[in-house]
């Protein structure tokens, strides 16, 4: 790839939020809010995104004018290096990026494209409620039809399938688009858990994630998984001082996160405490025993437990005494599947190097997703994509002879020739139809 872009629709489609805010890259996106009150505030938060984010470049939408052309021209003047339109990023002329970032020859028009973006994604607005229909009422009433109750798995649902011998399914997901494959496939709890740290921030131990980040990720699940026990991980450092910092995290993470449970490590009698405190606070706690990656600083690595009678039994006594302390359920190494890991994503060094032997690969995805890209930049190289049929947005030829002659007028000939030629294709394309 050129150049990636960061864009703030990760709000959408990765945290399942239903308008967009920020993250990090090559070009980092500003998000509303974050700079439209001054020219000071755009600065501290471009500042923000290049020295926290680690950006090289930010993205910021608008142009104060009515009209596109004269919009990203303005944008060109006030020294941008390029400009997203709806379907494309535009490099401007006057402004020099390194070669390996420009892949295409510049257009008359001033707006050189640069590469193909899916950042604007056509959003359509969910369909109002048929008015009497049951979500409707629910609606009215505040309920949330996705998280109404009888769909939702709880402890006493886990209870019921643990007496009749059923075995229950655990998955971790981490944000929206994992959230809602957990939610559709079934599974029955599904685990926010601090490996976040490794499998989706690139760290090699789980202890840098912190309670604020973990938040984050136990919202975007929430949003996506109406239907599975969600449990949120506890991160290193927020549970260990005293049971009361143990409850007010626990209390965090229902509270702010949206989960229905907490999940903690350890057997030490200060996590037992702490976890008969939560509990006692009225959260539902997990517990997890034999290799606890938080503990890797004592335990000397990611070295599996119970291996001999001594440390077989203790990690029985372990679990015991936290099924005493009220725990619902207490993960042992292995029996819950890291989201990635079970689906083969494994392709990157870092995975390959962290997938623990337990787990079962049940799929290949990060072939998929390496050939989808792999193609998609072919396409757009070889100028295949995007093509006639992935530019749904048409203009009337009157319109476009309009167009054309403004162009003109702004001395820009060659965009005007290529807004008539678009147009002739698209007319041969079976001619205008109507924007969505
Ligand atoms: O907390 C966690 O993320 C976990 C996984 C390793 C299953 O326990």
């Amino acid at each position: 790839m050129d150049l990636i872009l960061v864009g703030d629709s990760a709000e959408m489609v990765a945290h399942g939020h239903g308008n967009t805010l920020p993250i990090p890259l090559v070009v980092g996106d500003l998000p509303f809010g974050t700079y439209e009150s001054s020219a000071a505030q755009a600065v501290e938060s471009a500042v923000r995104l290049v020295k926290e984010g680690g950006v090289d470049a930010v993205k910021m939408k608008g142009g104060a004018a009515s009209r596109v052309v004269e919009a990203a021209l303005a944008l060109q003047d006030a020294g941008c290096f390029a400009v997203v339109g709806s379907s494309s990023v535009c490099r401007l002329r006057s402004q020099r990026l390194p070669q390996q970032h420009c892949g295409s020859q510049p257009s008359a028009s001033g707006l050189d494209p640069l590469c193909t973006t899916t950042s604007a994604r056509n959003v359509r607005e969910p369909k109002p409620l048929q008015a009497g229909s049951a979500a409707a009422a629910q609606q009215r009433a505040g309920v949330d039809r996705l998280r109404g109750p009888a769909r939702r798995v709880t402890v006493t649902t886990l209870r019921g399938k643990h007496r009749r011998g059923v075995p229950i399914t655990v998955v971790t997901a981490y944000d929206y688009p994992s959230a809602v494959h957990v939610d559709s496939a079934g599974i029955d709890v599904c685990l926010v858990g601090d490996s976040a740290a490794m499998v989706v921030h690139g760290h090699d131990t789980t202890l840098p994630i912190t309670l604020d980040v973990m938040l984050e990720h136990c919202r975007a699940v929430a949003r996506g998984a109406p239907r599975p026990l969600l449990v949120g991980g506890l991160p290193f450092g927020c549970y260990e001082s005293s049971a009361a910092q143990a409850v007010d995290s626990a209390v965090r993470v229902l509270k702010e996160g949206g989960m229905d449970a907490i999940k903690l490590e350890g057997g030490a009698p200060s996590r037992i405490s702490a976890a008969k405190a939560i509990v006692e606070a009225g959260i539902a706690v997990m517990g997890h025993v034999g290799l606890t990656p938080q503990a890797i600083s004592v335990l000397g690595g990611f070295k599996p437990q119970g291996k001999t009678v001594d440390s077989a039994v203790m990690v029985v006594e372990t679990a015991l005494a936290l099924q005493e302390a009220g725990c619902f359920s207490v993960v042992l190494d292995g029996q819950v599947l890291v989201y990635h890991d079970l689906l083969g994503m494994l392709q990157h060094r870092h995975h390959a190097k962290v997938t623990p032997k337990f787990c079962k690969q049940f799929g290949n995805v990060g072939d998929v997703i390496n050939k989808a890209l792999s193609e998609y930049k072919q396409e757009v190289e070889t100028r295949t994509f995007p093509g006639p049929s992935h530019t749904p947005y048409k203009i009337t030829p009157m319109d476009v002879d309009g167009f054309a002659t403004a162009l003109q007028k702004m001395g820009l000939s060659g965009a005007a020739d290529a807004a008539a030629a678009a147009a002739e294709n698209s007319e041969k394309d079976g001619g205008p139809k109507q924007n969505s």
